[in-house]
């Protein structure tokens, strides 16, 4: 089958289309065949060489796709308990006794893997697969779980944030980002952001942002806590200089959830301030977990996030969509910073 492989480490045009192998599905285990592979920033790193796939996952690049069924590993496949609903988009609720998905060939699917995604097949594990929201288009379902589950697992699961309370969202108009407005929006929060520009911050406004602030001229600390009292809860993808003011924008009680360190990987810290304000840092990588942790996100999501998809509240938002063999370009406009919301990449 074809796939887009990292020859070398390098820029965006060490991306070539190849002929790779690839095993069948295992136990436990479905291959999907692909329609459309999200593109995410962990995907440049990991053609930059800083990011390589974990062991037992194919080297080439690509954490979600969206797709059919075509084959099922055993102790895979849909229980006749299991049918509850059948045909495109509507695949089973759940094996008895398991609390894992069933599927059957056919289906349509989205799923997070651990790389191995800008190809045209995926084997992975039934427990990092769900079926395509009603009403969500096949190829735009590309863009969701991988943003779905990181946002899911760390401002809800993990930093607990309630109705009524307030999320800051560094990188507003990003993949992540446009997926933290809208669930924080849906489930209650007043939600704050930041972003570079105007347009970019009209668009996380058209999300259900309230406070919008422009980085580049503004102060998010003084923003922040002069119109919501401080962040009930960050999520936040720069680290560096920003730890330390994450915690003075942090209102008593509040939780920061750091997922990435696009502005450094070493910080200073003012644990006083920390103390004072019974504040709490978590940091986690998804692509890291295990496959029962992933799976345990995935069935959280699939229950809470879903429905909210499913009624049209929340969406996936596309940015741009590339043909597999132009990965290239797709890869040149995330590193840009120009899009907003999520980049595809078409099989
Ligand atoms: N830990 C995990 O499990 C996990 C999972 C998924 C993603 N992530 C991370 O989350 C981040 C977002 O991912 P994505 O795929 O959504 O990326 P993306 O769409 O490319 O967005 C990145 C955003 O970061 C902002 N940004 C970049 N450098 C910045 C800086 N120095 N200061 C402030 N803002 C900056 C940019 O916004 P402006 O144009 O407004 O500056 C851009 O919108 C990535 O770093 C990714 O690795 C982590």
């Amino acid at each position: 089958m074809r796939a887009v492989v990292v020859t070398r480490p390098g820029d965006a045009s060490v991306l070539e289309v190849a002929e790779v192998r690839l095993a069948g599905p295992g136990a436990g285990e479905l291959q999907i065949d692909v329609v459309a592979a999200g593109v995410n920033r962990a995907d440049v790193s990991q053609r930059e060489g800083r990011y390589p796939s974990p062991p037992g996952v194919p080297e080439w690049p690509g954490l979600e796709v969206s797709g059919i069924v075509s084959a099922i590993g055993p102790a895979a496949e849909r229980t006749a308990d299991d049918r509850g609903s059948t045909g495109p988009g509507a695949a089973g609720t759940g094996a008895p006794g398991t609390g894992a998905p069933g599927f059957a060939v056919g289906d349509h699917v989205c799923a997070l893997l651990g790389g191995g995604g800008y190809a045209e097949r995926v084997v992975v594990p039934v427990g990092q697969v769900l079926p395509v929201p009603r009403g969500v288009d096949l190829v735009d379902a590309a863009g969701l779980v991988e943003v779905v589950a990181t946002v899911w697992s760390n401002v809800f699961m993990l930093a607990g944030l309630a109705a009524g309370e307030t999320l800051l969202v560094h990188g507003g108009s990003s993949g992540i980002g446009t997926m933290a407005i809208q669930l924080g929006h849906a489930l209650g929060a007043r939600v704050a952001v930041t972003a570079r520009s105007a347009a970019k911050l009209e668009a996380c406004r058209e999300l259900g942002a309230d406070i919008l602030i422009d980085y580049t001229h503004d102060d998010f600390v003084e923003r922040v806590n002069d119109e919501a009292g401080g962040a009930d809860v960050i999520l936040d993808v720069v680290g560096g200089d920003y730890l330390d003011r994450n915690v003075r924008a942090l209102a008593t009680n509040g939780r920061i959830a750091n997922i990435a360190s696009m502005g450094g990987a070493e910080a200073r810290l003012d644990l006083g301030a920390l103390m004072r304000k019974r504040g709490t840092i978590r940091s986690t990588s998804l692509r890291a977990r295990p496959a029962a942790e992933k799976a345990e996100i995935i069935q959280s999501v699939r229950e809470n996030v879903w429905p909210l998809l499913e009624s049209g509240a929340v969406r996936p938002l596309i940015a741009a969509r590339f043909p597999l063999a132009e990965a290239s370009a797709a890869h040149r406009l995330m590193e840009s910073s120009d899009h907003i919301g999520k980049i595809l990449l078409l099989v």
